[in-house]
């Protein structure tokens, strides 16, 4: 059987036989022989935006791969820094190569004080975090003005390495701000993720202490989300990133996509749920209420995956193991149970909506001593890696500016009617 379809145009009888590669068509083919008319995909739904190296993704069996190394593994074995050094070079480092990566982080993580200062002070003492995070990764952009050389791969290697150190020290100070608390510097003999919680919740000196299973688990999480392929923010980068806006610029806007609740707000948004549920009791009437239509089970339901979230199962895992810890937490008798009754309801089934990413993080988070309002900037930091190496991606490609098309469905031509005679 030919892998190609043939297309043709009824009006003229013209006909063009196009490959399918990779399960894809090539959309310059079809607008060869169709000028004019559109694939209508607002979602992109259908739409192939991008050929990608970075992230394999097969919704259908529940399968994740960066680089071709399965998500499980990674998570398992490895680190953040070297999930992003893979992500960004496409390899996995050599001893040396990871040695001099860590080292570049590492050295990169100040902020200066008076951009951090001026960029946070104005906003008002109870402003969300990620409202700060977004606003000061765009503000990053004027300090570098040398990042607008995104043709010279040495600068955009440069910003990536500011980039990915300096995030957790802008979301932490964002948090500080936000309940009031000293700034607390980075401490460069720390790795990625007991820094960053340092700069959280350190509260005196000298020192912080952190059971290493804790920033362990942290670093799991961040290893977990620090890609996801076409996702919204990542598209939101490319898009951006396509009218040869600076990467911060770049970044900012993908953080502003990361912000809404159908995306990386989900994570906050199940914890007010669960809150919301407050007993196992409740938990059926909610359901019931989900089905009529009364909002979203969050946490729950995936674009792409309609079998099983696989971050969803090591998460949960690691959400026994920082319990432990920590203690459990109170709502996870709630998310257990609403993940029962759920599944085992045809609407959640037959619809496909299994839980995803956000469903367990949040009880993670919080277990971890993390509010409710950081937990999407908890996303945006290793996600950081992931939209870095699709902008770089798609610079090396030399990619045109995405600029779709659309449907037009107003009013035809009319005369403009002066205000007097309206
Ligand atoms: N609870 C109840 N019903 C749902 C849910 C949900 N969470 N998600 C989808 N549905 C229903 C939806 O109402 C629709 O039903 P019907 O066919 O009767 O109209 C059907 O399932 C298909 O939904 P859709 O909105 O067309 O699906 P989508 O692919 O456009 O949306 C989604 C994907 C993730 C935005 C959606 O499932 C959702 O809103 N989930 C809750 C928010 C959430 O957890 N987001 C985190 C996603 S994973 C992390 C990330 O990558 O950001």
């Amino acid at each position: 059987m030919p892998e190609s379809i043939t297309i043709t145009d009824n009006r003229t009888g013209e006909t063009i036989e196009v490959p399918i590669v990779d399960g894809a068509i090539d959309g310059a083919a079809w607008s060869k022989l169709l000028k004019g008319v559109w694939f209508y995909d607002p979602s992109f739904s259908t739409t192939a935006a991008a050929e990608s190296a970075i992230t394999e993704l097969d919704g259908e069996n529940g399968i994740l791969r960066y680089r071709g190394y399965p998500i499980e593994q990674l998570a398992e074995h490895s680190t953040y820094l070297e999930v992003a050094y893979l992500l960004i070079f496409g390899e996995l480092p050599l001893p040396a190569e990871l040695a001099a990566w860590t080292h570049e982080i590492t050295t990169h993580t100040y902020v200066h004080d008076n951009f951090r200062r001026k960029l946070f002070d104005p906003y008002h003492y109870d402003a969300h975090p990620m409202g700060l995070l977004t606003s000061s990764v765009a503000g990053m952009s004027t300090f570098y003005p040398d990042a607008k050389n995104i043709d010279d791969a040495g600068v955009r290697t440069e910003q990536m390495v500011r980039l990915i150190a300096k995030i957790p020290t802008l979301a932490a100070a964002a948090y500080r701000f936000s309940v009031g608390m000293p700034y607390v510097f980075p401490d460069n003999d720390l790795d990625y993720a007991t820094n960053f919680l340092a700069m959280m919740f350190k509260v005196a000196e000298p020192g912080f202490e952190c059971p290493p299973a804790l920033s362990k688990a942290l670093d799991v999480l961040f290893i977990l989300h620090a890609d996801h392929e076409q996702n919204c923010s990542t598209t939101a980068a490319r898009v951006v990133g396509s009218s040869h806006a600076d990467p911060y610029s770049t970044v900012a806007a993908a953080c502003a996509a990361l912000y809404g609740p159908r995306h990386g707000g989900a994570n906050e948004a199940v914890l007010r749920m669960l809150d919301e549920i407050g007993s196992i009791d409740n938990v059926e009437p909610f359901v019931d209420a989900v089905k009529e239509g009364k909002g979203r089970l969050m946490g729950f339901g995936h674009r792409v995956y309609k079998n099983f979230d696989p971050r969803a199962t090591i998460i949960k895992k690691a959400a026994y193991d920082v319990f432990e810890h920590t203690g459990k937490n109170p709502l996870l008798d709630i998310a257990l149970t609403l993940e029962e009754v759920a599944l085992a309801d045809d609407y959640f089934v037959s619809r496909k909506l299994y839980p995803n990413v956000d469903f367990y993080s949040g009880l993670i988070y919080e277990a971890l001593g993390f509010p409710t309002n950081i937990f999407t900037v908890l996303f945006a930091i290793p996600r950081t890696a992931g939209w870095l190496s699709h902008w770089n991606e798609m610079l090396e490609q030399g990619s045109r500016i995405a600029r779709p098309r659309q449907v037009y469905a107003g009013p035809a031509v009319r005369d403009y009617v002066p205000i007097s005679q309206r």
